[in-house]
């Protein structure tokens, strides 16, 4: 079984992909950690980011693994080394989405989420998984949600409890806001295996429903795949 959830970023795919995949006993595969991983490997070994070449090996010689995580957030390792917390700084936020155009560096990635899914049912959360990655997935679903409240549930989600006073929350959240358009339409207009629906994905706005409601629905989207097995 092969569940694939593309969307924008902060559209709530990693939370409702992890969700999902507790809830059907099957394992999350955060493809968006992977690209995440390569930029992090060539900004730290020195890579020219337009050294598409360099790049491309560089992906092809990562092993990349996923070791068992109680958390929401994924735990990944490459080559042996857990690299989870860093993939997430703003030094590599500012090069993944480069990285991430590379052809050969998609291909040796969409290898190892291949090899990945032959081995396990999977929840897989991505931009080109229903498109690219696993075109016959069982369910496919889309999920977007309007940016300013993307911008807002990430804002957010970075500062936990500890939020700062209200007028530099909208600051923060308005200059996110435009990152993330920005990041979007780079991830949307790019040659290889651009951000969008699968013709055959159920498109779901979170913009205003709960994460359960989400869920729910991807529920029963799963629910009439099995019932018709
Ligand atoms: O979902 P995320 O923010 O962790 O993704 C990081 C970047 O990787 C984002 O710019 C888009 C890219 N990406 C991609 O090109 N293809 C995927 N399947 C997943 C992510």
């Amino acid at each position: 079984m092969i569940v694939a959830i593309d969307g924008p970023a902060g559209s709530g795919k990693s939370t409702i992909a992890a969700l999902a995949a507790k809830r059907f006993g099957m394992r999350k595969l955060d493809t968006g950690a992977m690209y995440r991983s390569v930029a992090l490997c060539a900004l730290d070994e020195g890579i020219d980011l337009d050294d598409t070449d360099a790049l491309a090996e560089l992906a092809h010689r990562m092993e990349i693994a996923f070791p068992p995580s109680d958390g929401e957030n994924v735990r990944i390792t490459v080559n042996g080394k857990d690299v989870s917390n860093e993939i997430r700084t703003p030094r590599v936020d500012a090069a993944v989405s480069r990285v991430a155009a590379v052809p050969g560096v998609r291909s040796g990635m969409v290898a190892q989420q291949r090899r990945f899914a032959e081995n396990h049912d999977v929840v897989a959360e991505g931009r080109d998984i229903g498109t690219v990655v696993f075109p016959h997935a069982d369910v496919k679903v889309f999920l977007t949600a309007d940016p300013a409240e993307r911008a807002r549930r990430r804002v957010l989600q970075r500062h936990g409890d500890h939020l700062p006073d209200a007028k530099a929350l909208e600051a923060e959240i308005a200059e996110t806001k435009a990152q993330i358009e920005a990041r979007d339409a780079y991830d949307s207009n790019r040659a290889e295996a651009p951000l969008k629906a699968a013709e055959d994905a159920h498109l779901i706005d979170s913009s205003s429903q709960t994460i359960d409601e989400v869920l729910d629905a991807i529920a029963a989207l799963v629910q009439s795949v099995q019932k018709d097995a």
